[in-house]
């Protein structure tokens, strides 16, 4: 067959998190619905938590159905399936990044056997350390997926400048950093926890990970231009680098796929019986964990401020594990405004008119979702980039307002700040910003918009490349 004829043919895999799964599934089906033949690769552990919720043979079937190229498969990650990967995620990460990379040279070798009349090409999540060994072994280009704002892939990219500086690992909070190309200026409390604490794990395969992706050929971020410009246009002097979010809202694909790891919750009816604009909904993502003790404050805080609340309380909030984390009496006392859930459909929510603001640990997706909504944010990072994800929020865009950290958190504080956020003289303020990002947002995923064009430059990039290499 000549080579013209041959098909493009990505290999992707996510890291094995509701917040990585999420927009890797929908950069499937974007890519698919451009032409581009997919395996999707899921860890079996993943594969088997999914199919729980939703009773399909697997994530894409329905899209397979309407057309697309989207092959499934799952690896083992070398683990029992009943060994609980969420009560103590880093654990689990660190020992995965041993056990994994054989897993996926295996996959991939045998991907590229099965099906020689492809062009094949690689697709992993930026924080994995051997996609570069992978795809030099295979030959294959090699696409990093980063999955949060492109200020915390730029601060992973310079770490040499901060160590230069003197800025890595320092307990000296106010600090200024303001060195890193593109990136303007931000405080040392504002880096990820890898950058900034001393025994974060998360630094042991990061650092490696961003020495690696500076072989990647071409980067995508799940951000905006408009709102990131300065960053992204500092990296892509470095390399190819192509802002394409948000990707779950910029897909052309009509196939609704639910990325979801759990069960939702349906609130649509006790939403629908609140003003517009009067909840706030509450959720910390899917994965980090806190403490008993901040769980208190935030409950108490909600209790004092008397508004409308929805709180996604989901298993393994807290290290210990308890299901049981709510102050005793807690959910009595506010059964009349304030519904507890394990797992909601978050963009059903936020986009609800009821929904007036949105207590967040800051996880990108959450943010990004937020802003999609143009739903203002009341900031309580926990760890990871988080903490840099609040700096865009507070500092940058002003769609939101910080509670501070576990250490000063206190539940008159949290009292204060949600009253001011959901109906204080700054509230306005609030919303009116948060509109304005909303605009810029969706414009970027609109025809011609910053997204689409990036979007369709990047698979113009990628076929001219894998067809001369
Ligand atoms: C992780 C990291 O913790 C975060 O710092 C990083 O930016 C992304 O990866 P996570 O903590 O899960 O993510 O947070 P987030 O990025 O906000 O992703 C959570 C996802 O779960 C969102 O897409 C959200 O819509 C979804 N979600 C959450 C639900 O659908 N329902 C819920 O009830 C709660």
């Amino acid at each position: 067959m000549a080579e013209k004829q041959k098909k493009a043919h990505a290999i992707m895999i996510s890291m094995p998190y509701q917040g990585h799964i999420t927009p890797f599934v929908s950069l499937a089906l974007n890519l698919a619905s451009k032409g581009i033949a997919i395996t999707f690769v899921h860890l079996e552990s993943v594969h088997h938590k999914l199919s729980k919720p939703h009773h399909k043979p697997d994530l894409f079937s329905d899209a397979r159905q309407s057309g697309l190229d989207i092959r499934y498969a799952t690896i083992s990650d070398g683990f029992p399936l009943d060994y609980d990967r969420d009560l103590r995620p880093e654990l689990y990460w660190t020992a995965l990044l041993q056990t994994l990379p054989s897993y996926v040279d295996e996959f991939v070798g045998n991907v590229i056997r099965s099906d020689p009349h492809s062009l094949h090409f690689l697709i992993a999540d930026t924080v994995y350390v051997w996609p570069a060994a992978v795809a030099r072994k295979y030959n294959l280009l090699n696409v990093a997926f980063w999955t949060s704002p492109a200020l915390v892939f730029s601060l992973l990219y310079h770490l040499d400048l901060l160590k230069e500086r003197g800025h890595f690992l320092r307990e000296d909070d106010e600090a200024e950093i303001d060195y890193v190309p593109g990136v303007g200026s931000l405080r040392i409390r504002d880096l990820m926890s890898s950058l900034s604490k001393r025994g974060d794990v998360t630094g042991n395969y990061l650092f490696k990970a961003f020495q690696e992706v500076k072989k990647a050929d071409f980067v995508l971020h799940n951000t905006v231009e408009e709102v990131e410009s300065d960053t992204l246009s500092a990296l892509n002097r470095y390399q190819p680098t192509y802002a394409v979010g948000p990707i779950g809202f910029s897909g052309t694909s009509n196939v609704a796929v639910s990325k979801s790891l759990h069960a939702e919750v349906d609130i649509t009816k006790w939403l629908g019986s609140k003003p517009a604009g009067s909840v706030l909904y509450v959720s910390f993502g899917s994965v980090v964990q806190t403490s008993k003790g901040v769980i208190g404050e935030i409950a108490h805080g909600l209790r004092l401020s008397e508004v409308n609340f929805i709180w996604v309380a989901r298993a393994h909030l807290t290290a210990s594990g308890d299901a049981d984390v709510l102050p005793a009496g807690f959910v009595e006392e506010v059964e009349d405004r304030g519904l507890i859930v394990p797992w909601c459909d978050q963009i059903s929510v936020l986009s609800d008119p009821a929904v007036g603001g949105f207590l967040t640990h800051c996880g990108w997706n959450s943010v990004v979702e937020s802003m999609w909504c143009g739903v203002p944010m009341i900031c309580f990072p926990v760890t990871y980039d988080q903490p840099t994800n609040r700096k865009l929020v507070v500092n940058d865009w002003e769609i939101g307002i910080d509670l501070g950290d576990a250490a000063t958190l206190d539940r008159e504080g949290v009292a204060e700040k949600i009253r001011i956020l959901m109906s204080g003289d700054a509230s306005e303020r609030f919303r009116r910003e948060a509109g304005k990002v909303k605009q810029m947002v969706r414009d970027a995923v609109e025809a011609d918009g910053s997204s689409v064009n990036n979007f369709h430059r990047f698979v113009i990039d990628l076929d001219k490349k894998l067809r001369s290499t």
